[in-house]
């Protein structure tokens, strides 16, 4: 809902078209989604940095990132990771807009959350990639002792533990990562890309 009236919608002279004529490449989000600990920062930032290589415009917004400035408001209610995800949605689209492969590291446990993301763009802009890491397993890594503090009771609303992860129904791409390696992860993605001439 928009809460300002009196306002106009302008149109840019310089179109998403134009940009991605200069860039000589198509611009995209890829929508990582996964548990706390399933890979995919890593992941996200070894696409981007495989794609800046390739000379290609990309840009990686991250969880943990984001949470620090633009989301610093907001905590691990539903509420609040509904808006948090609305927020990263309309900024990712900024970013396409502006001719860039952006990658997105977020838990985004919801998947009504993601669906209104993905009813942002246009066909084919929006890919989600969810990183397929068994709870287990995401547990054992632990890289940020947030499971060990969630089973001591010291966080209350952890993903996976005592607040819901909803696996997507039809994603993308499924990155098994407790399969794969980074580098597999990457090779997966990028060959993605490919097919879909957006590389
Ligand atoms: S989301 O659910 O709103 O998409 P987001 O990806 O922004 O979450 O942030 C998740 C990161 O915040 C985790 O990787 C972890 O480092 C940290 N974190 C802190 N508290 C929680 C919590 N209660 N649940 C999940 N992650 C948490």
């Amino acid at each position: 809902m928009t809460k300002a009236t009196n306002i106009t919608w302008h149109t840019s002279t310089v179109t998403k078209l134009d940009r991605r004529v200069q860039n000589g490449h198509g611009s995209c989000v890829l929508w990582f989604t996964g548990l706390s600990g399933s890979g995919k920062s890593s992941i996200a930032n070894a696409v981007s940095s495989e794609l800046y290589r390739q000379g290609i415009n990309e840009y990686v917004l991250d969880g943990d990132n984001i949470r620090h400035g633009l989301n610093r408001d907001l905590g691990f209610s539903d509420q609040d990771r509904t808006e948090n995800i609305r927020r990263i949605g309309e900024v990712a689209n900024l970013f396409v807009d502006s001719g860039a492969v952006v990658t997105t590291a977020f838990i985004s446990p919801f998947r009504s959350d993601r669906d209104q993301v993905r009813a942002l763009f246009q066909e084919g802009e929006f890919i989600e990639v969810f990183v397929d890491c068994p709870l287990e397993e995401c547990e054992r890594r632990d890289p940020k002792q947030l499971y060990a503090k969630a089973r001591r009771g010291e966080i209350k609303e952890f993903t996976g533990i005592n607040s819901p992860y909803q696996a997507p129904e039809h994603p993308e791409i499924t990155v098994r990562s407790d399969l794969l390696t980074v580098e597999e992860a990457v090779e997966q993605i990028l060959g993605y890309l490919q097919d879909k001439n957006i590389i």
